[in-house]
């Protein structure tokens, strides 16, 4: 039997996150490779419906496995959660005759591929890529360990900063629903407490902890804070409280925001990124649908995109007794 696809649709979706670009490449060059056609959907969901669509061949991503972002452009499209929305995305997969589709992103981005899939019975499947971590069915995602490193080298220098003026920094890290980043960040950066969106252990523990560290001789520290924390106060105001509870403390705050989602990929963003490309592009051709590429214990592996979306990707509790034992 010949095989029914022949012309493959990428796009990226979401948060863009370091090592999109090398999926990308991986997916473009597997589809030359497999002499199957690629098109390139610009700007993720959104492209789709305003028919943004390019073909590309395997000198399209030629330079890219090393840049950040993504080549392709990302959205978080709102027009893509409603019918009328995805009708018109259809439409724009009729007129350029796209057999299937293989959506880089977080699980927003899912959950849009699986209910399309639903819709119209098209062939999808995802690669995980966000730097939160936070997909389930992977123990790394694209642009993770890239931002990872971003933000330890970040520390770094503030640390250089907080010794100088015996200061206590608060560094707000990326992780909306996850403490990943925030918690091994703080571990390799040495952080003297990792606040995490899956533990509230309140900010009565913080400032023992803190006076604790004082007295044993610390005159300067750091205390790593994942955004979506759970302590019901943002950044400024756990600082705020601290340095009210502490005055001696000259506290400073720091944001790390939008710089961790930028720079070039390291090199395991680019492997786990090139792997993913190649192994979509295979499972496609397999007959797969509906379900996302992983990586466990170095194997690639295939999930159900509702499993994907629908589980929770939990932390590494003993990253947690690590990191205290750490801080004595
Ligand atoms: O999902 C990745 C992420 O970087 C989160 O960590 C962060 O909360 C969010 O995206 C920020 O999204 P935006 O760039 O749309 O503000």
């Amino acid at each position: 039997m010949s095989n029914p696809i022949k012309n493959i649709g990428v796009l990226t979706s979401g948060g863009d996150a370091p090592g999109m670009n090398a999926a990308v490449r991986a997916v473009v060059r597997s589809a030359a490779y497999h002499s199957i056609k690629c098109v390139g959907i610009y700007q993720g969901y959104q492209g789709l419906i305003d028919d943004k669509v390019k073909v590309m061949n395997a000198r399209s991503v030629n330079n890219i496995i090393n840049k950040g972002g993504t080549i392709l452009k990302s959205a978080r499209c709102l027009e893509f959660r409603t019918k009328e929305g995805r009708q018109a995305a259809y439409k724009t997969i009729e007129k350029h005759q796209i057999d299937a589709l293989v959506v880089i992103g977080g699980d927003g981005s899912f959950t849009g591929a699986m209910i399309f899939q639903e819709e119209f019975k098209l062939p999808v499947i995802g690669i995980p890529g966000t730097i939160d971590n936070d997909i389930f069915g992977t123990s790394h995602t694209i642009g993770y360990d890239t931002a990872l490193n971003t933000v330890i080298e970040a520390i770094d220098k503030i640390r250089d900063t907080a010794i100088s003026h015996n200061r206590l920094f608060f560094v707000e890290v990326m992780g909306r629903d996850a403490g990943h980043i925030a918690l091994n960040a703080g571990i390799g950066a040495g952080a003297e407490e990792v606040l995490i969106p899956e533990e509230n252990l309140g900010l009565e523990r913080l400032l023992d902890s803190l006076k604790r560290s004082e007295k044993s001789g610390k005159s300067s520290s750091i205390v790593v804070v994942a955004e979506g924390d759970k302590t019901g106060r943002n950044v400024f105001e756990i600082a705020e409280y601290v340095e009210k509870n502490m005055p001696y403390y000259d506290v400073r705050v720091s944001v790390l925001g939008h710089m961790q989602r930028g720079g070039s990929p390291s090199c395991f963003d680019r492997v786990l990124a090139s792997r993913m490309g190649v192994y979509a592009i295979e499972s496609l051709l397999e007959g797969k649908s509906n379900v996302m590429i992983g990586v466990k214990n170095e194997q690639m592996i295939l999930s159900p995109l509702e499993k994907a979306i629908k589980g929770k990707s939990e932390i590494n509790r003993d990253l947690i007794r690590v990191s205290d034992i750490l801080t004595v």
